[in-house]
């Protein structure tokens, strides 16, 4: 069955607001409120007893005052919501389920229900009609649309708002409502898949008691299931696929990075807020100066110590002498020198003003003179983020690290790649043909710098607002493993030395 892809395809809002989770004070149910609160729903407590979800709500808030919930009776929860959840055991299924039957009409229930019957939970044991959430189905009637979800999940790790290593099951009956609840788990930080009917949500039920015997016999914390597999085909795999326009979309809300951050799971949580799906193809482009941050390449320029080279550099250059030492160091070659201007070729081969170092974006204006220099790696930086976030969505992404940089013989600066995974950072196009049928013959695209470039026009220079934009449509080959250095022209074909 076919995966589906991140976040909803309508604007959330206009589909569905308010949740309720019937067992929202249980495990599972208090650990899904609080995903959902933090993504923005309003969330409903329904509870045997309003007293108890009340207290629930009120001590909930206490803990996290932007906890966005209300305690509720089981038939006043469903009544309100436009959509809920039920939680709560297998043995309670059927009584719950009368209770809120009326409430639900005309809406769609996401069955967690695992048929655990103690004390052998370690053992498959499915209900006479197949599955709970097939019971679920019936004990409903056609009024209710039943989806099954999430028995996969461990509700401890859902609790702990890190991300989720692990898959979402959902089958239904309607395509359309196991993309919206798909969409939905998108949105709480989990991967979905719709593996079709209703009636296969016995697999996911049966998988609940298959985990607990691992989590025993491999003494396993809250054990999940991924499923695994590449995308048939890869991006760029046709020569002449022709792209139908580039969108680039800004990954807003993302918080200022320091030292040891988790960035690929920031830029994960962004593309889902911005309710982004990535798809085979698209490219991350993210400004070097955050990855440089949390890889804790910022330096305070008190703390070097020049060598006389060094000195001489930044007397030639009208630099600080601590900044005209990491410069040198930075560079394979310093090629020309003017005042408060250094050109090199730098370590990893570009030849950039500075050997890219940067001020600004770094500290606060009133702290010590601080700098930020390039990644060490930028194209495993690039690689370390293509390869989370592939994790994550099960989409085959490539990474762009940028900078901008000025060109010869050009005025101003472009976004340009400096670190490159997952696409061939040149685009061959010798041997295509042009409109009139002439084959092109020395076309190389530089088509990472053209996608950086692209990306510049929405990252944000000055206040760093967005350090990051998801690029969808652009056309390129597939990896070749050179990385950025495949965008810089060998010395012995520079003419110009
Ligand atoms: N825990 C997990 O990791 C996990 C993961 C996936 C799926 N599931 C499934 O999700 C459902 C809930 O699991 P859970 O671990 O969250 O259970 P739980 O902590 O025991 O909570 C269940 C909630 O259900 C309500 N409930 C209603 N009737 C009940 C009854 N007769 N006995 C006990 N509680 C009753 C209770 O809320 P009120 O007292 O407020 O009514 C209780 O807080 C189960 O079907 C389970 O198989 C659990």
């Amino acid at each position: 069955m076919r995966p589906v892809g991140q976040g909803l395809r309508e604007p959330r809002s206009a589909r569905v607001k308010t949740i309720a989770i019937f067992g929202g004070t249980g495990a599972l149910g208090s650990a899904l409120a609080g995903r959902l609160s933090k993504a923005g729903y309003d969330v409903l407590i329904g509870s045997r007893d309003p007293q108890k979800a009340a207290a629930f709500v009120a001590e909930t808030k206490a803990a996290r005052p932007d906890f966005c919930g209300t305690g509720l009776g089981l038939a006043e929860a469903a009544a309100r919501a436009e959509l809920a959840i039920l939680s709560v055991p297998y043995s309670a299924q059927a009584e719950t389920l009368a209770l809120v039957k009326d409430g639900l009409a005309g809406k769609i229930l996401i069955d967690a229900t695992a048929p655990l019957r103690p004390p052998k939970v370690g053992t498959v044991q499915l209900p006479q009609a197949g599955s709970a959430a097939v019971e679920a189905q019936r004990l409903l009637g056609s009024d209710v649309r039943v989806v099954s979800a999430l028995q996969t999940i461990a509700a401890g790790k859902l609790a702990s708002g890190r991300a989720v290593d692990g898959d979402v099951l959902v089958s239904a009956d309607e395509s359309d409502a196991a993309e919206l609840v798909c969409g939905l788990m998108n949105e709480l930080g989990l991967r979905a898949w719709y593996v079709g009917p209703l009636a296969n949500s016995a697999a996911a039920e049966a998988m609940t008691a298959v985990l607990v015997q691992i989590n025993r016999r491999y003494k396993r914390d809250q054990s999940g299931l991924r499923i695994t597999g590449k995308p048939k085909e890869a991006p760029g795999e046709s020569a002449l696929r022709r792209s139908d326009g580039v969108a680039v979309t800004p990954l807003r809300g993302l918080p200022l990075f320091g030292p040891g951050d988790d960035l690929a799971h920031a830029l994960g949580d962004s593309i889902i807020r911005e309710g982004l799906a990535p798809e085979d193809g698209d490219v991350l482009v993210v400004a070097q100066k955050v990855v440089s941050k949390v890889e804790g390449r910022a330096v305070r320029l008190a703390d070097v110590a020049p060598t006389p080279a060094g000195e001489a550099l930044g007397r030639q250059s009208a630099k600080a002498a601590e900044l005209a030492e990491l410069i040198a160091a930075e560079a394979r070659e310093v090629m020309r020198v003017r005042e408060g201007l250094v050109i090199v070729r730098h370590r990893l081969g570009h030849v950039a003003a500075n050997a890219g170092i940067d001020f600004s974006n770094v500290a606060d204006p009133g702290g010590p003179p601080t700098v930020l220099l390039w990644p060490i790696d930028p194209d495993a930086s690039a690689e370390r983020l293509r390869a989370a976030l592939e994790l994550r969505f099960g989409a085959r992404l490539a990474v762009i690290i940028s900078d901008s940089l000025g060109r010869a013989w050009r005025a101003g600066t472009t976004g340009t790649a400096i670190g490159v995974a997952g696409m061939r950072p040149v685009r061959d196009r010798r041997g295509e043909s042009d409109l009139f049928g002439r084959v092109l013959q020395a076309t190389f695209v530089g088509v990472a710098d053209e996608i950086a470039a692209a990306a510049s026009l929405v990252i944000g220079e000055a206040a760093e607002a967005t350090p990051a934009v998801l690029v969808r449509g652009a056309v390129f080959d597939p990896p070749d493993g050179t990385g950025a250095a495949g965008l810089i022209r060998p010395l012995e074909q520079d003419l110009f030395r």
